[in-house]
């Protein structure tokens, strides 16, 4: 998953000749996950077609206020409010410094002025119409509105000439917006650390003791985390999950050993920590090189301590926001309290058995957010909306 997907992009196209590259602009949205809907300046058609935009875009290329019979009306307000984002590319002198201006003489103008949304525009034209007094006002006025100028290039223009004034190119400008949402998400620039999912403990080549954890809750926060804006190391046990997210890096592990280790080294550099991982607590003492073989009517094992990963992790804390989840079955507030302290949590999740709606392999939990001084009780919800609570208590501590 992209910073753009699911994002609701207009894209208005003027006449330059820059507007060629805009079919491959439109297919790195689509492909980054954005919902595209085209308008074009009327003269923008002489240099790219509509169809060839509708096709890529899937939508209804928009043009003009009416359709050509005149029977229906296209409604530049509502476009202005569906938009996540409005991005005009190329942007000719002639549209900045009507857009600079509030003029509205076509539909592309009218969305503009319509939108709530930000607005991003990449200029494109010849060096001399781009160095001229009236272009830089006309870009200084629209960033004074708060709209977002994507830089000119320099190198050959249309007219032989080489200099500023060429457009952005298509990856620039989608990497320009990307880094642009990502600074005004609340964890940009935050490193999270999340443990989810099982361990398996090996008994022998082909068998481990494991548990039922499905690592939806780790998972699920490591997408919180990520669409707040996160870097998100995810040190995941053996689940049947997969998350895409250009933010996230998972990091498979089988072990309770091996998970301690990888979040070891990457606890340091993290501001947030969330142990939401079902470690095991005991593994077998021998490891069996070859398959155990069954004889007697028995079969004893002796097991010794894991590792306690939070525990460690606690002890290590500088100025790491830790958090950890607590499973219990009886004086479950008495319990997590005592956990929260050893373990030297800042807070904890508490999650009963007792509720029908929570615990191992559901799609929903029903939590208590226990820290020192306070305990918040929570209706049962989907898996992602505790971890959107969770979050939230995290940015109120972060604050
Ligand atoms: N945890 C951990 N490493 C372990 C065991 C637990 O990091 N070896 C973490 C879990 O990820 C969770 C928290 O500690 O965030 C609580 O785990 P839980 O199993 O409920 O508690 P324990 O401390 O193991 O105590 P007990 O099993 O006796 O209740």
């Amino acid at each position: 998953m992209s910073l753009l997907s699911g994002k609701k992009v207009v894209l208005g196209i003027t006449a330059g000749i820059a507007a060629y590259k805009t079919t491959f602009l439109v297919r790195l949205l689509i492909k980054e996950g954005a919902e595209v809907k085209v308008v074009m300046s009327p003269k923008a058609k002489d240099f790219v077609t509509p169809l060839s935009l509708a096709t890529l875009s899937k939508n209804e290329v928009l043009t003009s206020f009416t359709e050509e019979d005149k029977t229906l009306w296209n409604n530049h307000v509502d476009l202005g409010l569906w938009a996540d984002l409005m991005l005009i590319a190329p942007a000719t002198a002639n549209t900045l410094s009507k857009m600079s201006s509030g003029q509205s003489d076509n539909f592309l103008l009218a969305t503009y002025l319509s939108a709530k949304c930000p607005v991003y525009f990449a200029p494109a034209m010849d060096l001399d119409m781009f160095k001229h007094p009236s272009t830089k006002t006309s870009i200084e006025q629209l960033e004074s509105y708060g709209n977002k100028y994507i830089p000119v290039e320099k190198g050959e223009l249309a007219s032989g000439l080489s200099g500023e004034g060429r457009m952005a190119e298509p990856e620039f400008i989608i990497d320009f917006i990307k880094k642009d949402i990502a600074a005004q998400l609340p964890l940009n620039g935050k490193k999270v650390l999340i443990t989810a999912g099982p361990t398996y403990e090996a008994l022998d080549p082909v068998r481990f003791i494991g548990n039922h954890s499905s690592g939806k809750m780790g998972y699920a926060l490591a997408q919180e985390a990520a669409n707040l804006g996160a870097a998100v190391i995810l040190v995941s046990g053996p689940t049947s999950l997969k998350i895409q997210h250009d933010l996230v890096e998972v990091v498979s592990v089988t072990s309770a050993q091996e998970m301690y280790e990888v979040a070891h080294k990457y606890f340091a550099k993290a501001e947030v920590v969330i142990a939401a991982a079902a470690v095991a607590d005991y593994r077998p003492k021998k490891v069996s090189a070859q398959k155990i073989k069954k004889n007697d009517a028995t079969l004893s094992l002796e097991l010794e301590k894991t590792k306690d990963i939070l525990l460690s992790l606690g002890e290590k804390k500088t100025h790491q926001l830790l958090v950890g989840f607590a499973l219990e079955t009886e004086n479950e507030e008495e319990n997590a309290k005592k956990k929260l302290a050893k373990k030297n949590l800042d807070f904890i999740v508490l999650n009963s058995m007792q509720d029908k709606e929570a615990g191992f392999q559901k799609d929903t939990n029903k939590v208590k957010i226990i820290s020192e001084d306070e305990i918040k009780t929570y209706e049962a919800k989907l898996k992602e909306e505790v971890a959107i609570d969770i979050f939230k208590e995290i940015l109120h501590r972060l604050a």
